[in-house]
């Protein structure tokens, strides 16, 4: 069975020996300047370079970046989503066309990969009232023998309402245990795994697209979820990058239900990884992000058992994930931190215990009682509602 780090190596060196340069994959944090919190996708510190600016390593190139998408909070659990996540990306930047960025794509999936070429959809753009449909996408795929969706919102990719967009190519795989059937809008049994963007436009504040004078291409690959497909597993959880979490937190912790458990995971990895690229809990900013992450670890746990703690949490599980993320920072600090964080939120449910006994805040909570409560007292809404549970 092909491994995480293999996955990475097949990918990484399929787009070396096809003459793309391997970039360091940058950190969560963007360049200063940038209004966006976390990086979000591979390009994200590409976005210059992509709208014209050459890049120092040439015009092909490939790499893994960490991520990291605040939308994607709620998610966390399903079999999919992860609050931190990699992707593995491939650029052409002015230099080949989107039509071999398609076939490499599918050589890769098939030969590289070994999937086979009946559980592959893809999907591209239908056209919209502003731009025409993608036919040169769309005869590939046919060429390919590869079956082809259409669609309008879901194949234009931009990363925000400015910059540079164009209309994108998803490639989906079959994973049901059936024949495969239906298409990727109709059946979620059909996994996104890898997104070809035609980056031809620039949007302006007023809508209106410019075309680039020199298009590229921009692809990302979401890593755990092609490696949860290659490893035929339920869920991104499953894969072997998540082993030592699902099998150490039970042993921690005592049983735990498996969203629980998923979202234990996926938090303590991603707090650790955020705290790996330096950033430190705060009320606001990216440090808010990160207290999220760690207090909503903290209620998960005391939910069930008020006396676990994350002093329990074993430096080889930091040490693992800074590993895999090429991250040196001292595992030691990192636990310091948790741990403080630790306290300070327990001092806070503490003080919110009190606040709330009184008579006042019996009866269901209001819009102004939550206000108050805020502002007073610096409850937020999630842990009032969090320390009524605790009452029920
Ligand atoms: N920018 C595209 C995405 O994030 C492909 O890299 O999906």
């Amino acid at each position: 069975m092909i491994t995480t780090d293999q996955t990475i190596h097949t990918f990484l060196e399929f787009f070396r020996e096809r003459g793309h340069e391997l970039t360091p994959g940058g950190s969560l944090i963007p360049e200063p300047g940038d209004p966006v919190l976390f990086t979000t996708s591979g390009m994200h510190p590409l976005t210059p370079y992509l709208l014209g600016r050459p890049h120092p390593m040439g015009r092909r190139l490939t790499n893994l970046q960490r991520c990291l998408r605040t939308t994607d909070l709620d998610e966390i659990g399903d079999s999919t989503h992860l609050t931190v996540f990699e992707m593995l990306g491939s650029w052409s930047l002015g230099d080949y066309e989107g039509s071999q960025s398609l076939r490499w794509g599918y050589e890769l999936l098939r030969d590289g990969f070994g999937i086979p070429p009946d559980r592959l959809h893809v999907t591209v753009f239908g056209g919209d009232d502003q731009v025409g449909p993608d036919h040169e996408s769309w005869q590939t795929w046919d060429e390919l023998g590869v079956p082809v969706e259409p669609t309008t919102h879901e194949n234009w990719w931009s990363n925000g309402p400015i910059g540079p967009c164009g209309p994108d190519s998803e490639v989906f795989i079959w994973t049901g245990h059936e024949t495969p059937r239906g298409t990727p809008t109709s059946d979620d049994r059909w996994v996104e795994v890898w997104n070809h963007v035609m980056m031809q436009y620039l949007r302006h504040p007023d809508g209106s697209l410019e075309p680039l004078h020199r298009p590229g291409i921009d692809t990302g690959l979401g890593l755990e979820r092609l490696v949860r497909i290659l490893q035929n597993r339920r869920s991104v959880f499953e894969i072997d990058l998540f082993r030592p979490w699902l099998s150490t937190l039970p042993l921690l912790w005592g049983p735990l239900d498996e969203p629980s458990l998923r979202l234990l995971s996926d938090h303590l990895r991603s707090s650790i990884v955020v705290l790996g690229d330096r950033v430190s809990p705060s009320p606001t900013h990216r440090g808010h992000i990160l207290r999220r992450l760690i207090r909503r670890t903290l209620t998960t746990l005391w939910r069930d058992d008020p006396s676990r703690t994350l002093s329990d949490l074993p430096i080889d599980l930091i040490e693992h994930t800074l590993d895999h993320f090429r991250q040196a920072t001292d595992p030691g600090r990192i636990r310091g931190t948790l741990l403080n964080e630790e306290h300070k939120f327990d001092l806070l449910l503490q003080r919110g215990r009190k606040v709330l006994s009184r008579n006042r805040f019996t009866a269901p909570l209001g819009e102004g009682d939550y206000l108050y409560l805020h502002d007073t007292h610096g409850l937020p809404r999630e842990l009032v509602d969090y320390l009524n549970t605790e009452d029920s």
